[in-house]
């Protein structure tokens, strides 16, 4: 009886390693590595960009509940935040504007640069 015990310590220490053993992508790279980014060609605003902005973003800031003042959910809010630079500048968290999504994560890498090549072709209603 006393032999099997490195034994079973054994195969208890393989399933507790293998069970903390994480082999998916995004747990690898929680900041989301641009490979598997679909970013090439045009950038959709209602396929692509309104989905993100809806799961991050619209909680906060519709039409009815526009916090700070901002207002988005609609075309037209959402382009406007993207043509003064504020909605950029607040999801890549850059110097002088409130960081997006507030108190959550930062969005991913992927997610940013979806909204960025949006905004950068002009924030177009496609
Ligand atoms: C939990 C609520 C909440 C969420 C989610 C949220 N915001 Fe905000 N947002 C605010 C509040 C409150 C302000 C007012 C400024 C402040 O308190 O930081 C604000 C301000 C802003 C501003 C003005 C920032 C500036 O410095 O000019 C922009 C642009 C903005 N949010 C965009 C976004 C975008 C884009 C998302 C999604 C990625 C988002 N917000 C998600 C609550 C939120």
């Amino acid at each position: 009886m006393k032999n099997i015990l490195p034994l079973v310590m054994l195969f208890a220490g393989i399933i507790l390693f293998s069970s903390c053993y994480y082999d998916k992508e995004e747990l690898l790279y929680p900041t989301g590595a641009l490979t598997n980014c679909d970013t090439v060609g045009t950038v959709s605003y209602s396929a692509k960009v309104v989905p993100i902005l809806q799961q991050k973003c619209y909680s906060c800031h519709s039409i009815s509940f526009p916090s700070g003042n901002v207002a988005m959910s609609t075309y037209a809010t959402d382009k406007a935040i993207a043509v003064n630079g504020s909605l950029y500048g607040s999801i890549s968290h850059a110097g002088g504007y409130s960081p997006m999504p507030k108190d959550a994560a930062k969005m991913t890498a992927c997610e940013i640069a979806t909204i960025k090549k949006w905004v950068d072709a002009g924030s177009p209603n496609n």
